[in-house]
């Protein structure tokens, strides 16, 4: 039974959420602490108020969270980007309607819009307009960092590139704060330290907002799509497991609150998915072999993210072992069917039913009949708990309509999501 309160950090929660982020390419290892970090200096020296500062912390960290495949990512790096407006666009509409972070998301969505405009006319409201200008300008110095250079040697070229787009890509007054910011050694060699996430934690501290778990779920929520949009294959993947296991879970005799983790529990699962180059998820045949490698890292990263949070661990130990087997064959921990809490074994049944009956644009998902064949057998493999299954299998129309509803829900967002990004390249 779970009786303590969750009260979640949120800005712990986001700083874990875009590490992993950053993972899907070395490239961008740090990116998101980067641009947190020069943005709220930059801030600092404009003596903005503590609100703005510490909402320019958590737009650095999420900034990007719109390139969700690995090229669009690549292309943010470049320091003239030919579109940008699209992935700012898709981070502002994921965001949007969880309230905690409505004002980042006013941020993200212009992060990339020029002084002068350029072309595109797009107005940005006076009340976000300096704040996105930080970002903007935080965002291009992190990218015109060499990360193999010592920072101080390029100190100089990159205040010269800032200062020449002074008034076309730059904001002059946010151009002006940064050049004082940048005359010290130190704003150069933090950003640069492999250190700077937990010395961000550290010397920034951030009036923070705690989530409960009505938050967290919509936090999740958000999350899961993060993940499963990447992907139009498994775009509704996470919701028809968080809404299968939360039944199992009811079924199974816990509580109501139980339900709702285990739902949070459903739309993060995957959450390490974000580390595996959208490329290899979206490959319709069979993976190569050092591709299954890199995917099965997923449920690793989901636990070292989670685990990060001290409130989070019942519901981190829920989603993460959904690929360990009751025999200890399965992964990353190897666990035993001794070390898989219910909540666990009822995630790999919800995890394995939802993937095999959904419709995915290139085959349709199983009959009831195949799908037992297919859970029967992982039973008799020790993969999945038997109990479990059985309690599916006595309530299979209830679960399964359930799933389908849910999915039907996100199908929707992802469709509505994908309409309003038409016409943005
Ligand atoms: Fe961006
Ligand atoms: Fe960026
Ligand atoms: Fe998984």
């Amino acid at each position: 039974m779970v009786k303590k309160d969750i009260q979640i950090p949120l800005t712990d929660l986001i700083t874990s959420l875009s590490d992993v982020i950053d993972l899907v390419n070395p490239a961008l290892v740090n990116h998101h602490q980067m641009v947190a970090y020069a943005a709220y200096n930059i801030a600092a020296h404009m003596g903005l108020p503590a609100k703005q500062r510490n909402e320019l912390v958590l737009a650095g960290k999420l900034h990007d969270i719109g390139a969700l495949a690995s090229k669009e990512r690549a292309k943010t790096m470049q320091f003239e980007l030919s579109n940008p407006q699209r992935h700012a666009e898709m981070g502002w509409l994921l965001l949007r309607g969880f309230e905690p972070l409505s004002g980042v998301a006013e941020l993200i969505r212009f992060h990339h819009v020029r002084c002068d405009a350029g072309e595109t006319g797009i107005t940005v409201s006076p009340d976000v307009m300096v704040g996105s200008h930080i970002l903007h300008l935080a965002d291009r110095v992190a990218v015109l960092l060499r990360k193999t250079v010592n920072p101080l040697a390029q100190q100089k070229r990159i205040c010269r590139q800032i200062v020449e787009q002074s008034g076309g890509m730059f904001l002059p007054q946010v151009v002006k704060a940064f050049l004082k910011l940048a005359e010290k050694e130190y704003f150069w060699l933090d950003l640069c330290a492999p250190s700077l996430g937990s010395f961000l934690t550290r010397r920034i501290t951030l009036e923070t907002i705690e989530l409960d778990l009505n938050g967290l779920l919509a936090l999740s929520n958000i999350f899961a799509k993060i993940i499963d949009f990447r992907c139009p294959f498994t775009a509704t993947h996470s919701s028809g497991v968080a809404a299968s296991a939360a039944a199992l879970a009811r079924l199974a005799g816990c509580s109501e609150r139980e339900c709702e983790m285990m739902k949070v529990a459903g739309f993060f699962h995957d959450l390490g998915k974000l580390a595996v180059p959208a490329e290899i998820l979206e490959k319709p045949g069979r993976l190569s072999p050092r591709q299954q490698e890199i995917v099965r890292c997923h449920p690793f990263y989901t636990y070292r993210t989670l685990e990060r949070i001290d409130d989070l661990s019942t519901i981190n130990s829920w989603c993460s072992f959904h690929h360990e087997s009751l025999d200890g064959t399965g992964y990353p921990f190897r666990l035993t069917q001794r070390s898989l809490p219910l909540g666990s074994r009822i995630m790999s049944v919800a995890d394995v039913f939802t993937a095999i009956t959904e419709d995915r644009p290139y085959r349709e998902g199983m009959s009831a009949d195949r799908a037992f064949a297919v859970l029967d057998e992982m039973v008799a493999n020790a993969a999945l708990d038997g109990n479990v299954v059985n309690l599916l299998a006595s309530n299979f129309d209830e679960i399964n309509s359930v799933r389908i509803a849910a999915q039907g829900v996100t199908v929707n967002e992802y469709r509505d999501l994908q309409h309003q990004l038409v016409g943005y390249a």
